[in-house]
């Protein structure tokens, strides 16, 4: 139990302010591990010390003193348990809708108690995804906060809200007295920045990470702290969703009035809510709603949709679990537990080892899952999943399936950690994972995985173009032995192929045709084919137009090789480590020997200068280009293409799936968001569409 950090001795800053900020930092670390992993780092009596320290730096330099500091917390010691408070009005629950039908009963069920009127405006909102808490703000202090408990009665919270910055201590303008409920949650953000503390805490201090299962139950572990500056160091947010208790209040009707009542008392409200006449627009809305999910720095897993008169909510009334005027359309589950069968690890086409789990079958995020990735050797440690735990499976969007962590409760007694194969699964030659690096890699340029790899690169659309040369068919010939390197392709027996079971004169004609077409490709072509390290399309296309013949690109010396517009040394070295090779020098005689052309075509630099000096940023997946071939385009034509947003920015180009961020930039400076077919006029005429 040692301290380990340089930030517990006396030995950290003399600035006050900078001192304060560390002491807080590491209270609030060493709490965590005392009241909430049970783990503690340093002796009480050093915990203490730091706390004395802290107190009397906030003595002396008051202004350096805050509310939310350690220093000021309830009592002194951490140790209270939660009271209970029985909320004045009982925080119910909701039923829910897993389909519009049922969202349509809810209607026609609701239609019926009203003697068949029907409710005419419904609000609209996100159901957040967090924990439920109840404030109450006297004379517009915060006097409470409460969760939810069994509804009835719930535990007292209060030093914990507090911390909660989106959270108001006073409201100025605030009747007597009310009452709010809402939900406390983690942004996406903040959780990610949290784990990522937890990484570099554990690596500082040469221990295995613990890493958070996801945002919710953070926030909901987070809230539930004895001591607040555990809660404090959280990074909490709030929003809230209902009006409960008001006395002495304006006259509201509705529940929408009530919400911009909140939110003009200064409460957080969601900007998603939306107030709408028909069922029909309150689908559309949840459909909308749905295509969002991904697009925020915070979950929701359902839309809540509320009758928005309050008379009529009154006449509609409650049933023991949950208000008949409510419900909760829930969107289907991302995150599941299943058992994880194993671990293994796949190679991929330039070697990287990827861990990945097989998984018993389970349906999440709308798919059936069986493999879900763990990344690399870190990701496995640090989340210590074993082969025989259930694991939470996660699979959000589009976004490839995800193991989250195990449920440890259910690890079986026997279980082993888990360790990385010594050797690679395809070749057997020894897995290789650098000093310092993530990734571990099978080396062995011979390994058949990466022999597949490079043929399949090389014949990719962006590559040779090679039309019926599919990865099937590599994976074929390459086992049949009749391939090896790239060159091999230009030499293929074709004899032999056409007795392979499944083929017949015209495929293999036709594969004929398109390997002989793929010796005319450009020269930036070949050479992005060629998998050199750090050369992708737009390396490729501007060492083709730089140096103009394969020779001179073969004999440049590493000078030459960095003075290229955009390249560095590191880029110079690895074009230059990669042609000294003497294999590769003799895979590209053969390559030349088979007739492939071997300069740049006049054309390679001849396109229009239409964005000479202007910078333009794709986002998202184009249909006429690749990422690197739409940087390409842009650059041929003078102009610049970095991968930010800025003031500087002439337009943001946007496919399919654009980043959230980038489009939200733009908007914000008001800088043009065009499509594709905008982007093509852009490039052609140096012209923003009207
Ligand atoms: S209203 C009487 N509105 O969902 C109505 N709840 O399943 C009380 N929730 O415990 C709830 N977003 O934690 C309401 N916009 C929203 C909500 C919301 C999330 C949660 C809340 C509640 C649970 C019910």
């Amino acid at each position: 139990m040692a301290s380990d950090s340089a930030t517990d001795s006396a030995s950290g800053s003399t600035d006050p302010a900078e001192r304060v900020a560390e002491l807080r930092a590491a209270i609030a670390r060493h709490a965590s591990a005392y009241y909430e992993r049970d783990d503690p780092e340093i002796p009480d009596a050093d915990y203490d010390q730091l706390l004395r320290e802290l107190s009397d730096l906030e003595e002396a330099h008051p202004e350096l003193a805050t509310g939310t500091s350690p220093t000021q917390r309830v009592g002194g010691a951490p140790n209270v348990a939660f009271s209970p408070v029985t909320h004045t009005l009982a925080m119910m629950s909701l039923h829910n809708a897993f389909d519009i039908d049922e969202l349509q009963a809810w209607y026609a069920r609701m239609q019926r108690r009203l003697d068949g009127r029907a409710p005419e405006r419904f609000a609209v909102e996100l159901k957040l995804d967090g924990l439920a808490i109840s404030l109450r703000y006297e004379d517009g202090i915060l006097v409470q906060g409460a969760t939810r408990g069994d509804g009835r009665v719930g535990e007292d919270v209060t030093h914990n809200v507090r911390t909660i910055s989106d959270i108001p201590e006073r409201i100025v303008g605030a009747p007597p007295v009310l009452e709010v409920r809402g939900e406390v949650y983690m942004k996406l953000s903040s959780f990610k920045a949290f784990n990522d503390l937890q990484i570099a805490e554990a690596q500082a201090a040469g221990k295995e990470p613990k890493l958070y299962v996801n945002p919710r139950n953070t926030a909901a572990g987070s809230l539930r702290q004895i001591s607040a500056e555990v809660t404090a160091g959280r990074d909490l947010s709030f929003f809230c969703y209902q009006l409960s208790v008001v006395e002495g209040g304006p006259e509201l009707h509705t529940h929408s009035e009530s919400l911009l009542w909140l939110k003009s008392l200064g409460l957080p409200v969601n900007e998603h809510t939306r107030t709408l006449t028909t069922m029909h627009d309150v689908e559309a809305r949840v459909e909308e709603l749905d295509n969002m999910r991904h697009d925020l720095d915070y979950e929701f897993d359902g839309v809540v949709v509320k009758v928005d008169d309050l008379a009529v909510q009154a006449e509609l009334g409650a049933d023991a679990k949950a208000p008949r005027w409510a419900i909760a359309y829930k969107l289907p589950p991302e995150e599941c537990t299943t058992r994880l069968l194993d671990i293994s690890v796949s190679i991929g086409p330039s070697g990287q080892a990827t861990p990945f789990a097989e998984l018993e079958p389970v349906f999440v995020g709308g798919v059936t899952v069986g493999t879900a990735t763990l990344h690399n050797e870190d990701q496995v440690s640090a989340k210590d999943v074993r082969p025989g735990d259930t694991v939470i499976v996660r699979r959000a969007g589009d976004v490839i399936p995800e193991v989250v962590g195990p449920v440890l409760s259910e690890r079986p007694a026997d279980s082993v950690r888990w360790q990385f194969p010594k050797d690679c699964p395809v070749c057997h030659h020894p897995l290789v994972r650098d000093e310092g690096a993530a990734a571990t890699n099978c080396v062995n340029f011979g390994c058949p995985r990466q022999i597949r790899g490079r043929i399949e690169h090389f014949a990719g659309r962006t590559a040779m173009d090679i039309e019926f040369l599919g990865e099937k068919n590599v994976d074929r010939f390459v086992s049949a032995g009749l391939i090896e390197d790239v060159s091999d392709l230009y030499r293929l027996d074709f004899d032999s192929i056409l007795e392979m079971p499944g083929f017949q004169e015209k495929s293999v004609n036709n594969l004929r045709a398109a390997i002989e077409h793929s010796k005319s490709r450009p020269l930036g072509n070949l050479i992005f084919g060629l998998r050199i390290p750090e050369v992708g399309q737009v390396n490729a296309a501007l060492l083709a137009s730089s140096f103009r013949t394969m020779e001179r690109i073969m004999d440049a010396g590493v000078e030459d090789l960095a003075a290229v517009e955009g390249f560095g040394p590191v880029i110079a070295e690895a074009v230059h480590g990669w042609f000294a090779d003497p294999r590769a020098r003799a895979l590209i005689g053969r390559l030349a020997d088979a007739g492939l052309t071997m300069e740049a075509e006049a054309s390679d630099s001849t396109a229009e200068q239409t964005l000479e000096g202007v910078s333009v940023v794709v986002s998202g997946t184009l249909t006429g280009y690749s990422r690197d071939g739409a940087k390409e385009a842009i650059l041929a034509r003078g102009g610049k293409s970095p991968t930010s947003v800025s003031k500087s920015t002439l337009a943001l180009v946007v496919g399919a799936d654009p980043g959230a961020s980038k489009v939200n930039k733009a908007e914000a400076l008001e800088i043009p968001v065009i499509d594709e077919e905008a982007f093509v006029e852009l490039l052609e005429t140096g012209e923003l569409p009207r």
